[in-house]
């Protein structure tokens, strides 16, 4: 699959590059998820990860479930955004979930609205029809990007899961592709 460059919209770094993930890009992968298990805005996952955990994971994102990551100077990775099963079932086999994870010093800064781009583009590729999403309707970042990128609310699960011992609302979103 090709590299897509954004040296335009990042002068200051060296090269932007959203590409594949490989398997040299876990360690990274890794931590920046694990700074948004930290942050409690985006998982209703507790505990961090850790290697042999981020390599199952991988090893389950065969070709279909892409993962990509921004690649904002070589080797530094400054976010990354996964496809994900929906449903085990046929009649789903068009629809795809989303992570979208940013290095807390890169956050702000477009590598998000960069990642969905992509990915959006791949999904199509790798024939979903559509993507959902569940968010919490606090992560006001999340949000922002979300409706920026044409992400429609379907509703609220009140109390859908336990963070920290307490009940929090999930948001589902879509977007038809
Ligand atoms: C949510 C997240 C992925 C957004 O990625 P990002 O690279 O920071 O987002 P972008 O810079 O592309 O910004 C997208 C939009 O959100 C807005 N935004 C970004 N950070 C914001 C903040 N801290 N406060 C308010 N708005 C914000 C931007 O202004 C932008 O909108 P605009 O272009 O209309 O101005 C990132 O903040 C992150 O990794 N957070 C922790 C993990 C997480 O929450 N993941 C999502 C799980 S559902």
């Amino acid at each position: 699959m090709r590299k897509v460059y954004y040296d335009i919209l990042f002068p200051s770094f060296k090269m932007t590059a959203i590409r594949p993930a490989q398997e040299d890009d876990l360690a990274s992968i890794l931590e920046i998820y694990n700074q948004g298990i930290q942050d409690r805005v985006a998982t209703l996952e507790e505990d961090t990860k850790d290697m042999e955990y981020m390599k199952q994971w991988f090893t389950n994102h065969s070709t279909r479930y892409s993962v990509l990551v921004a690649e904002i100077n070589p080797g530094e990775i400054g976010g990354w955004a996964s496809l994900n099963p929906y449903s085990h079932r046929c009649a789903y086999s068009g629809v795809a979930d989303l992570s979208v994870y940013i290095r807390r010093e890169f956050r702000g800064m477009g590598l998000g609205s960069l990642l969905l781009s992509d990915l959006e583009r791949v999904a199509k590729i790798n024939g979903f029809h559509k993507i959902v999403l569940m968010t919490f309707p606090f992560n006001l970042s999340g949000q922002r990007l979300y409706s920026k990128m044409g992400y429609r609310c379907v509703g609220i699960f009140k109390n859908q899961g336990k963070l920290d011992g307490r009940f929090v609302d999930v948001m589902a979103m879509e977007k038809l592709l």
